[in-house]
């Protein structure tokens, strides 16, 4: 497959399971949506336009995004997220939302030593994760995802 059919596929499945989780799944009340890895701000955009009444915090080590799509003052967390996170672990978060992977199996499984436990602790109870690395922490419990993601392709979980 190329690289660019891979990439529409991530993108797709990430859309795809957003806006599952949406419409068909309950979040706890109140709870922020935390956006790990800010990037461009296109799923930023498209988190504030599905969950408007929610306070979106967004995680990268640079402030890269679109103009239309930069969180508001105190909604934006620069710097290693490993390290930036730690402050908002107990937030009790409604969704957190991961695209941190790079396609360099070395370099996520770096990641993966620090990612499914800070989304867990970011999480309330009954919230949902979404990622596009697996999160192999006790309190993730997989959910099926859309029947138009591939498999193995996006995740989707919620803490117990
Ligand atoms: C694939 S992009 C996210 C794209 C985003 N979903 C969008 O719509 O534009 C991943 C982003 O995460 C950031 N990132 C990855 N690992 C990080 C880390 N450990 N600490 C801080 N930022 C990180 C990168 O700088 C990059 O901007």
């Amino acid at each position: 497959m190329s690289r660019l059919d891979s990439f529409i596929r991530r993108l797709t499945a990430q859309r795809d399971i957003l806006n599952h989780v949406q419409a068909d799944l309950d979040l706890p009340d109140n709870g922020p949506v935390m956006e790990i890895g800010l990037g461009n701000g296109r799923t930023f955009n498209h988190l504030r336009e599905i969950f408007p009444g929610r306070r979106i915090i967004a995680f990268d080590r640079a402030m890269g995004a679109h103009a239309s799509s930069v969180p508001e003052e105190g909604n934006l967390v620069i710097g290693e997220i490993s390290e930036t996170a730690q402050a908002y672990l107990g937030v009790d978060a409604s969704l957190v939302h991961a695209d941190i992977g790079t396609g360099y199996p070395e370099k996520d499984a770096i990641t993966l030593t620090w990612l499914p436990q800070l989304v867990a602790g970011m999480l309330a109870r009954g919230g949902v994760a979404v990622s596009g690395l697996p999160l192999d922490d006790a309190l993730l419990v997989p959910l099926p995802v859309p029947a138009s993601v591939p498999k193995d392709r996006y995740f989707l979980y919620r803490k117990a």
